[in-house]
């Protein structure tokens, strides 16, 4: 069974075949960072636009690399929430438009459960339950994962996502957008201990904290340089210091997770999974726990479309398709479901 799967949700235009759930045909994804770059962060109305740009070439593309005509399709899976109002609807439309005219099954897809779906197109072998961390630009969420589709929320960040704190980070540190690839880069070659700053509620349940991070960096560059430019090493050693502060609590809220759950491995998902430090980190925390550690690809890590196509598989499966009244959810998924999927 071939799903094409179709991500706008943010800044992300994606296209993707899956087949049967694991097998990724193609995998096409246009980013956005040229045109947000000098805004330092996703200004919404530019991504909806140039989703509209670019949706049917990069849907095109796709059919084309799988060796596919749109008649090869069997189902359409789209990100229906949560994202950008604007940016999900553009997805959305496409992909009703296509089911009405190809006369094929739609589903849609929570963005979370597709970053899960990163892990079955991984590592389908693992088993369950997995103990899952999906850090994105929107979400830091801790999940005892019992199946596809199956996720239960344990702990989740009361203000800033992880990947939102180094995007902040960044345009303080003047680094562009998006920070999280720019603060990783350069912490390479930056000293992790240099400056001390805090690990928000560390020891204190599964619930994050980032905010009071990037507000401690903030003091600490308007208190060491008081307005003078950062550059240099210490720009490095501050880059470096900041990750190494969101690692260290990402990293042992997971220890803790581990303490009260009994599962059979440990996956790693969403765009911040892509840091190098964060994914060492995980892989020797994964070993010192004696658990298989599911590592996807940075490709399948950052907002793809393999990930909603490989959920869009197992929705199907439940027999949960939308209609052509489906409407976008940009935070809480319409049918209330409380398990912080949406
Ligand atoms: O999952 P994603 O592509 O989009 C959302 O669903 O939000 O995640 C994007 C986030 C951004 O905040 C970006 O800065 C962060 O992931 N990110 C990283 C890295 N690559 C992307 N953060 C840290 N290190 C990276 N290498
Ligand atoms: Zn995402």
């Amino acid at each position: 069974m071939n799903v094409l799967g179709i991500e706008t949700s943010c800044d992300e235009t994606a296209a993707a075949v899956v087949k049967d759930g694991r097998e990724i045909l193609s995998s096409v994804v246009r980013t956005q960072f040229d045109l947000h770059g000098r805004f330092g962060g996703v200004v919404p109305e530019l991504a909806s636009r140039r989703h509209v740009e670019v949706i049917v070439p990069v849907v095109e593309e796709a059919l084309g690399r799988a060796g596919l005509s749109l008649t090869g399709v069997d189902v359409l899976a789209v990100t229906q929430g949560p994202g950008l109002m604007g940016a999900l609807l553009v997805g959305l439309n496409l992909a009703k438009a296509l089911s009405l005219v190809l006369e094929k099954p739609l589903v849609g897809v929570n963005h979370l459960e597709a970053h899960l779906a990163a892990g079955l197109l991984t590592d389908d072998r693992c088993g369950f339950p997995q103990a899952a961390l999906v850090v994105s630009g929107g979400h830091t969420n801790l999940y005892l994962v019992a199946g596809p589709l199956e996720a239960r929320l344990l702990g989740q960040t009361r203000d800033d996502a992880a990947g939102e704190a180094f995007d902040k980070a960044a345009k303080l540190l003047g680094l562009g957008y998006p920070g999280g690839v720019a603060i990783d880069e350069l912490s390479a070659r930056g000293d992790a201990r240099r400056f001390g700053l805090p690990r928000p509620m560390l020891g204190q349940g599964l619930d994050f904290s980032f905010s009071g991070l990037k507000t401690a960096l903030a003091h600490l560059v308007a208190n060491e340089w008081q307005g003078r430019e950062v550059a240099g090493q210490d720009l490095a050693d501050l880059a470096a210091s900041f990750q190494e502060a969101v690692v260290d609590v990402l990293a042992g809220k997971v220890r803790a997770l581990l303490k009260e759950v009994e599962v059979k491995g440990l996956l790693l998902a969403g765009g911040v999974a892509a840091n190098r430090v964060l994914r060492r980190r995980m892989t020797a925390l994964a070993a010192e726990e004696g658990l298989p550690l599911i590592l996807p690809p940075v490709s399948l890590c950052t907002d793809n479309a393999a990930m909603v196509a490989a959920a869009g598989f197992h929705v199907f499966r439940t027999g949960r398709t939308l209609d052509l009244s489906a409407d976008a959810y940009s935070r809480v998924r319409p049918d209330g479901d409380s398990r912080g999927l949406g």
